[in-house]
């Protein structure tokens, strides 16, 4: 490997955020919780509409890209200030149902706001356990929220789990990019390797189907973090 190689993923570890790998994953946990309870959850309403990633949501929502129609139970996992049940609402049939949990009641409540619809529903859980029954969701959306975890699997079992067989998901994750090591610093989390994060979600029963792209541009330019269509096999 040349230093070329080597130089910039230093940079890379110099900069991504320790605090995940520093801690138990309890404490780490309480602490998540009261950073997305206080002001760095109020910011999300202000970063999204900033950087845009409120509205890009969307181009990930739609028939074109992440289709939810003909879905009939659709999991909003981890949904912060609910940007992704927003756009879930708009494509889903009038007969479906968006189930959300978050670990943030105050995230929970931000979404609530944000939602007013019958057609949603939102509980504090936890994505390592989760109060559904198996094969419940046929399609699940789960965003930036896999980054939080010390390890990914008990979270991707958790989702295997309560997904129907054959039951599509859109999986969201902070990529080992220098962007992405900027957004685990300012996030508090971890970051994942494509290839690994590939394998492992084939080891927990989710199939790697299609990569998706919030544009044409993040397409070109490999931007925008690792966003992809699974398959629950
Ligand atoms: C970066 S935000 C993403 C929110 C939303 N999915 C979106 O893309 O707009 C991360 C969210 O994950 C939640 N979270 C962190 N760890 C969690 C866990 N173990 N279980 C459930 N939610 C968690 C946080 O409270 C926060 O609302």
């Amino acid at each position: 490997m040349s230093t070329q190689d080597v130089r910039p993923r230093r940079l890379r570890r110099a900069i991504e955020s320790k605090k995940l790998a520093r801690q138990e994953y309890s404490s780490y946990r309480q602490f998540i919780r009261d950073h997305y309870d206080g002001f760095a959850g109020k910011l999300t309403g202000f970063t999204g509409l900033v950087t845009g990633h409120a509205a890009l949501a969307g181009r990930l929502i739609r028939p074109r890209a992440f289709d939810v129609r003909g879905c009939k139970r659709i999991l909003d996992a981890a949904c912060g200030n609910g940007r992704y049940s927003k756009f879930l609402l708009r494509w889903a049939d009038r007969d479906a149902f968006i189930t959300s949990f978050d670990l943030s009641q105050r995230m929970l409540k931000r979404a609530r706001r944000r939602l007013h619809s019958p057609r949603v529903s939102q509980v504090a859980a936890d994505l390592m356990r989760l109060p559904y029954p198996d094969g419940y969701f046929d399609a699940v959306v789960c965003g930036w929220v896999l980054e939080h975890l010390p390890d990914p699997r008990p979270g991707l079992r958790e989702l295997a789990r309560v997904m129907q067989s054959g039951g599509k998901i859109l999986l969201m994750a902070t990529e080992d990019t220098l962007t992405g090591s900027v957004c685990s610093r300012m996030w508090h989390c971890r970051t994942y390797n494509r290839a690994d994060l590939r394998r492992t979600c084939q080891e927990c029963g989710l199939r790697w189907e299609r990569p998706h792209f919030f544009t044409k541009l993040h397409r070109l330019f490999k931007l925008g973090g690792i966003i992809v269509e699974l398959r629950r096999e």
